[in-house]
């Protein structure tokens, strides 16, 4: 199996990518924080069978941890990252240092005014400004043609449609199905850090909106299917939920009208560890 070369600066990048498209071949970017699991593969998959070349970014961005012993804390695996990329195969890691991505002097900052506002964005201030920042200079420095994201952060997905057209910038942004566990747990970089316990109680969590919005749509007020959730949550021991709301799909607006997209989403604490998970209503 070969590994896929492992760059660290942009200028090499750019080496790379420029060859790559004067030979008319697409580039693919998955950007990942690293921690790899079976949901960033499926994402990196999808960019090797649509694109010619498929670059996977590795990159903790302190720029979006609103806690610094969260970002501290971030798994790094980057041997076995990049053992899993071998499998698909990606053709180049871009796993850049922290002064690579903001040297000294850096001052510009990315704001997506709306929908990185609520849920995520008010429990978690700062952090979409630091998505949305880091997401264009990963388009900008690997110059892809499509950006393949998880559907499971259907906030962060919002966030980057969103600042792709309004910059005008030229990639496609490619939305993916969450990947989820045998118990329908959607995987995460954090389910590791759950107790043997509280890993059998998680997937409580994508049961409890999954019937919320089977309730909804079968004519129950919203509010009441949602109580029950949290309700159905707190009793399976999570110890906080932090929101359970049903949404514009692409706005994140509060949404009553059943004939358009809506999006049931949900964050809460189990085992002192932060789960979020969402689903179409
Ligand atoms: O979803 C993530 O892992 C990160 O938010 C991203 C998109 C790689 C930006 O750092």
């Amino acid at each position: 199996m070969t590994m896929p070369v492992i760059l660290r600066t942009v200028a090499e990048l750019r080496g790379h990518v420029r060859a790559w498209k004067a030979a008319g071949q697409t580039v693919g970017v998955v950007p990942t924080m690293g921690a790899l699991h079976e949901g960033h593969l499926s994402l990196a998959r999808r960019a090797r069978a649509e694109c010619g070349r498929v670059i996977t970014t590795i990159f903790v961005n302190p720029k979006q941890f609103n806690n610094p012993e969260d970002l501290k804390k971030y798994p790094r695996t980057e041997e076995a990252d990049a053992a899993l990329l071998a499998t698909v195969p990606v053709d180049v890691i871009f796993a850049p240092s922290p002064e690579e991505v903001y040297p000294e002097g850096y001052s510009t900052n990315v704001t997506v005014a709306g929908v990185s506002e609520p849920l995520e964005g008010k429990m978690r201030p700062g952090h979409f400004d630091g998505v949305a920042t880091v997401v264009t200079k990963l388009f900008g420095m690997t110059m892809a043609d499509r950006g393949y994201f998880g559907q499971k952060d259907w906030q962060q997905l919002q966030v980057v449609q969103k600042l792709v057209l309004d910059l005008n910038l030229p990639v496609q942004v490619v939305g993916c199905e969450t990947i989820r566990e045998a118990d329908g747990l959607a995987m995460s970089s954090r389910n590791i850090r759950l107790g043997e316990a509280a890993r059998q109680q998680a997937p409580v969590l994508y049961a409890a909106i999954t019937a919320a919005a089977d309730d909804i749509r079968a004519g129950q007020s919203d509010r009441m299917a949602i109580r029950e959730a949290a309700e159905k949550m707190r009793a399976a021991g999570f110890e906080r939920v932090e929101y359970i709301e049903l949404r514009d799909a692409g706005t994140l607006l509060p949404s009553d009208d059943p004939t358009r997209p809506r999006r049931m989403l949900a964050a809460a604490w189990l085992d002192g560890v932060r789960l979020i998970d969402n689903i179409p209503v």
